[in-house]
């Protein structure tokens, strides 16, 4: 599995925290900071190689867009997916919520481009406009695909929320009947020793799209406004009695909210994840697990 490098993470999170504060402290939709987060992460992916693409669509406050970014796989078939909302509330720059998925999502697709490999399955990833909305750009993602394409989509991966400052390791319960990522993402943390607890986030964040239609999806999450009790304080370290984030969307989710460990792990559970999944031979199976 690849090391992602958790300081190119942060560089990337320090460049969202610039964009924020150049334009009224916030990256929301329909405002100049979700374009200017749009500008900074479709030239990164451009100057790494990957074909993208900017979806537009309609929202309550104007105008939203995905960035899609693609490399086309030996079997274009197939498709991995991994993605997670680039747009934070109106009150704050949205660094944890959500800069530290796509941070992390960004610095992956990087990685995997400098690796020189060809994936077996096409890879493709999506930064949603509009989450903080009602999940608007990841549904107007899916619900434009025709069949034949949400078809051939093997796996869908969802990062919101990987860098919080008091974590928790939670597992998206996903898709609980035989899902091989769920068991491959626990897996990942026992080898390293790190406690997990599964989490129940079904409505909650962009998979929900893609699983309405019946996509395998799997994703990991720190933690918001829930409290850390002392049982889980006494596995992940932090503070019980507090929020994994104190500062779950408000004008203090800045850089300085952010756990480097978290960020660390997630970052690298991504790209083992995006990595493998890549090569990865689903066969002809449907649904693939
Ligand atoms: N989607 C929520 C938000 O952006 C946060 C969240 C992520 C909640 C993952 C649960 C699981 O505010
Ligand atoms: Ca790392
Ligand atoms: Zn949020
Ligand atoms: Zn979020
Ligand atoms: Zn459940």
């Amino acid at each position: 599995d690849p090391d992602i490098s958790v300081a190119n993470v942060q560089s990337h999170l320090t460049q969202l925290q610039s964009i924020a504060t150049a334009n009224g402290g916030n990256r929301y939709t329909g405002r100049s900071g979700y374009q200017a987060s749009v500008d900074y992460v479709k030239g990164k992916l451009d100057a790494a190689g990957y074909s993208t693409q900017v979806q537009s669509f309609s929202t309550s406050s104007g105008t939203s867009y995905n960035v899609i970014a693609t490399k086309v796989g030996s079997d274009p078939n197939s498709v991995v997916m991994a993605g997670g909302h680039l747009d934070s509330v109106s009150v704050g720059p949205g660094i944890n919520d959500n800069g530290s998925g796509s941070a992390a999502l960004l610095e992956t697709a990087i990685a995997y481009a400098a690796s020189g490999q060809t994936p077996k399955n096409t890879l493709r990833f999506g930064f949603w406009g509009a989450e903080e909305l009602g999940l608007v750009g990841s549904k107007a993602y899916a619900a434009s695909l025709p069949a034949s394409e949400k078809d051939k989509i093997r796996l869908y991966l969802n990062f919101d929320m990987i860098g919080s400052p008091n974590p928790g390791y939670f597992v998206y319960d996903d898709n609980p009947a035989g899902n091989a990522v769920r068991d491959e993402i626990t897996a990942w943390y026992d080898a390293k020793g790190i406690p997990w607890e599964y989490i129940d986030v079904q409505g909650r964040s962009d998979h929900a799209a893609f699983r309405s239609y019946g996509i395998p999806t799997a994703g990991i999450f720190s933690g918001a406004e829930g409290i850390k009790s002392s049982a889980q304080a006494s596995k992940w370290g932090g503070t019980a009695g507090q929020a994994f984030d104190p500062c779950y969307h408000r004008s203090c989710d800045t850089t300085a909210n952010l756990n480097a460990t978290s960020l660390d792990r997630g970052a690298d559970l991504i790209g083992a994840l995006v990595f493998r999944h890549a090569a990865k031979d689903y066969g002809t199976s449907t649904p693939p697990p």
